[in-house]
């Protein structure tokens, strides 16, 4: 263990003293103090900083006392180099050269990273769901104000979403401020969720920077989970009806079953008419014995874990009443019944007529016997009655042809 923690030490003497490099990082906007080694802490001083940034040409070389740079960078009385804010032209490199009391000369050397911290990533116009079986944009992550820019990335259910221009795909844009240089970035996930995959998928979205920037921390936006609707699952809801067409006598039983594909074991319900049954929820209704209050329109309604539901067509539940069953079996009785009906008032109308005959021919009887009794009683009655009976002597006359 001691000779390990020794070997570090060693290591890191020599890349310091090889190298003679030290990558520092500072945040935008604040002060950083670099210390040049060796120097005195007082005046008089041999000492000199270079620097080659985005503010100089070339080397720039900055010695104490002069301060002609005394807004971005300046030597301090004890020989360090005193940056007041950090911006991004000064990335670059700081060098300063001392020579100590004792003669002795010394080297520093400054590699400087300057960063800024953005706002929290966050999604944007997620979507409110998605279908599975087909590309969905799922949201933006977005981010701003960072620097340098970072690396956004998403998850899906913790693991990390790799773009593979298939079920997966990333569309990035990044772009700059103009005054102040800072980064604004955005990706937009889109995807096709697999049908029979999780059906509440939470996505996620992170931040990172590359490890030459030290001062940074992966950051991470709020999750956002979403439910995916899977079309086909449920647009097969069927309603079968035994006895097939739902005609019942009353008092028959009828046994509706609402079919679903089976992956999602959803939850079924029941309508009449347009309402909701007051049932537990089974995907078989039964009417054992069917009244009048039962005919109506039934159907089901399946309802999925991620609360989507799908209705059935609706089927016709009806009775048949007693008339209708007679005029269905008279029909079915067929031309042997309507004959004989037919028949019947035929005979009916025939017996009618001779009777109806009978009685006329008797009552005429009757009359001419009174008359011959009658006779003559008033000569004008005696007039009407030989008026009245001109034609019935004729009809008489005629009767007695028909007699032998
Ligand atoms: C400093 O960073 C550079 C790249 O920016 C790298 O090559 C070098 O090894 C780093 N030095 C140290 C001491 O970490
Ligand atoms: C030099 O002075 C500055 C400001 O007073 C201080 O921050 C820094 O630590 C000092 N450097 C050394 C090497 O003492």
């Amino acid at each position: 263990m001691a000779f390990q923690t020794n070997t570090g030490a060693w290591v890191l003497i020599l890349s310091l003293g090889v190298v003679g490099s030290q990558n520092i990082s500072a945040r935008i906007g604040e002060p950083l103090v670099l210390t040049c080694k060796g120097a005195p802490r007082k005046p008089p001083q041999q000492l000199e900083w270079k620097l080659n940034t985005g503010r100089t040409e070339a080397w720039k070389i900055l010695s104490p006392g002069e301060n002609p740079w005394e807004s971005v960078a300046r030597v301090l009385p004890n020989g360090s180099l005193l940056l007041p804010a950090v911006g991004i032209q000064d990335e670059g490199t700081f060098r300063c050269k001392a020579t100590n009391r004792h003669g002795k000369e010394f080297k520093s050397n400054y590699r400087l990273r300057v960063y800024q911290i953005p706002s929290k990533p966050k999604i944007v116009n997620s979507a409110s769901e998605l279908i599975a079986g087909i590309p969905n944009k799922v949201g933006t992550c977005l981010s701003e104000g960072g620097y340098p820019a970072g690396t956004l990335s998403w998850h899906l259910d913790g693991k990390a979403l790799v773009p593979d221009g298939k079920g997966v795909s990333v569309r990035e844009e990044t772009r700059r401020h103009p005054d102040t240089g800072l980064f604004t970035i955005q990706s937009e996930l889109t995807m096709t969720p697999v049908p029979g995959g999780p059906l509440n998928p939470t996505f996620s979205c992170s931040l990172s920077f590359s490890p030459s920037s030290p001062g940074q921390q992966a950051l991470h936006a709020p999750p956002i989970q979403l439910s995916v609707w899977e079309p086909e699952s449920l647009e097969e809801v069927r309603l079968v009806v035994d006895p097939e067409g739902g005609v019942v006598a009353p008092g028959g039983a009828v046994t509706l079953t609402c079919e679903v594909p089976a992956q999602h074991s959803p939850q079924i319900h029941w309508l009449k008419d347009g309402s909701p049954l007051a049932i537990a929820p089974s995907s078989v209704l039964l009417l054992p014995e069917i009244t009048v209050q039962d005919q109506g329109i039934y159907s089901c309604v399946a309802t999925d874990q991620s609360h989507r539901s799908r209705e059935s067509p609706g089927v016709s539940i009806s009775i048949i009443d007693s008339r209708e069953i007679d005029q269905v079996e008279g029909s079915e009785g067929g031309p042997g019944l309507g004959l004989l009906a037919l028949i019947l008032i035929v005979l009916g109308g025939l017996v009618t007529a001779a009777l109806l005959g009978g009685f006329l021919l008797w009552k005429r009887q009757r009359l001419l016997h009174k008359e011959e009794r009658k006779v003559p009683e008033c000569p004008e009655e005696e007039e009407e009655r030989a008026e009245l009976n001109q034609p019935e002597k004729e009809e008489t006359a005629e009767n007695n042809e028909g007699e032998p």
